[in-house]
């Protein structure tokens, strides 16, 4: 009798601990994989390998980050790293430069830093994996994949259709491309308006390819404030530590970025059968960021926490510099890129946020949970 009371009891006592806490606990990733597409801001090492300019693999980038310097362009967390982990997996993704087999089933990223929608995109700043090729990449993924499923295409389709794919490119085909007109041709072929038009042209090619190899849940970025990042508050504000944005650059982005919105409305609503495609404003959160940049922390938003020059944004962070103290106090990481605070903040926006003016239609929680 006396040890039935004292089971009763534990088990009581299990099943509360459980009510107060297991809501908490993860209880696993929300979907079973995560695929990533997309430039160095999510770039975790796949340009290590590769002759370019944009290699990120030297402290002191990764100085904040676990494993040290491993090809993230910033100190710490991307903003996927920081996704993976509040979809709750155990791991970040691992870059497609070393993965291979069934690791490809849990997810992989296929990121190059200084890619482009067009090909020729960053060229000036060496080799990259453009998105043409980091969907033909992904492309050979699914094929190691089928052989996985032993050929059931149906089997491994169901299993695409619950993982979520993250696509944000763009922004090089921009800041190194179309504004820069001594290596460049686009900028007298086309007008901002018609340059939009002809990058979402190829862009909602890529998007379909993608759905064709089974993508069902996507999450597709705007292109950020461009015109304000450290390394064009230098060049636009010579003479001074300026922090007047390049409002020339954000104008042409908001025009690609119109369309990319009307696209996302386009292929949910009929065009791409039992998709959902979901669009992150990160032109509005990065405008956010640094209007409310005293609420979240930050006291430094014109100036790279690591960099030389005017607003440490006209030559980027270099290997072995010192990078400032109070990293969590900068919203720029170098010339180019977020720090690892910042992409806590722009991550979390997009996975839980209730605004369709952040994320739209739905929050990336919401489709994850799909
Ligand atoms: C393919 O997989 C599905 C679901 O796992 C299963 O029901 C079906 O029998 C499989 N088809 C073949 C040809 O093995
Ligand atoms: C800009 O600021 C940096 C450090 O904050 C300083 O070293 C530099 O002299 C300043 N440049 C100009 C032109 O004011
Ligand atoms: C940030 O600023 C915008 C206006 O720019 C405002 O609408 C929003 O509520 C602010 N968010 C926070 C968290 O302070
Ligand atoms: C995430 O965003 C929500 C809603 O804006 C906010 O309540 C929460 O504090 C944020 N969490 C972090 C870690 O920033």
């Amino acid at each position: 009798m006396g040890t039935l009371t004292s089971l009763v009891i534990v088990v009581i006592g299990c099943l509360s601990f459980c009510a107060k806490y297991c809501s908490s606990v993860p209880q696993g990733p929300l979907v079973p994989c995560f695929y990533i597409f997309g430039d160095s801001l999510v770039d975790n090492g796949n340009n290590n390998r590769i002759l370019s300019l944009a290699r990120a693999n030297y402290m002191p980038y990764g100085i904040d980050f676990p494993q040290g310097a491993t090809g993230r362009f910033n100190n710490g967390r991307t903003v996927v790293d920081v996704l993976a982990q509040l979809l709750g997996f155990p791991k970040f993704v691992p870059p497609y430069s070393r993965t291979r087999r069934s690791a490809l089933l849990r997810g992989v990223n296929f990121a190059s830093g200084a890619a482009g929608i067009r090909d020729e995109t960053g060229n000036n700043l060496g080799d990259h994996i453009s998105m043409n090729q980091q969907v033909m990449n992904y492309a050979r993924a699914v094929q190691e994949m089928q052989r996985v499923f032993r050929r059931n295409d149906s089997a491994l389709g169901d299993y695409l259709s619950k993982c979520l794919f993250y696509v944000g490119m763009g922004s090089n085909d921009y800041l190194n491309n179309y504004f820069m007109p001594t290596m460049y041709r686009t900028s007298s072929n086309y007008t901002p308006k018609t340059y939009a038009k002809a990058l979402l042209h190829d862009y909602s090619q890529q998007l379909m390819d993608l759905y064709q190899l089974g993508a069902r849940k996507v999450v597709v970025t705007a292109i950020g404030q461009v015109g304000c990042i450290p390394y064009q508050l230098a060049r636009y504000n010579p003479g001074s530590n300026g922090s007047r944005c390049n409002e020339k650059i954000n104008d042409a982005i908001v025009l690609f970025n119109s369309g990319l919105l009307k696209l996302v409305d386009r292929f949910n609503n009929g065009e791409l059968p039992g998709s959902k495609f979901v669009y992150v404003n990160s032109y509005q959160s990065s405008q956010d960021l640094v209007a409310n940049a005293t609420s979240y922390g930050f006291e430094v938003v014109d100036k790279g926490c690591c960099g030389v020059g005017r607003n440490n944004g006209q030559i980027t962070c270099l290997p072995l510099q010192r990078p400032c103290e109070e990293r969590q106090k900068y919203t720029f990481w170098d010339a180019f890129h977020p720090t690892e605070a910042a992409n806590i903040i722009l991550a979390n926006i997009s996975f839980v946020s209730k605004s369709k003016y952040d994320v739209y239609p739905i929050n990336i929680k919401q489709l994850a949970m799909l």
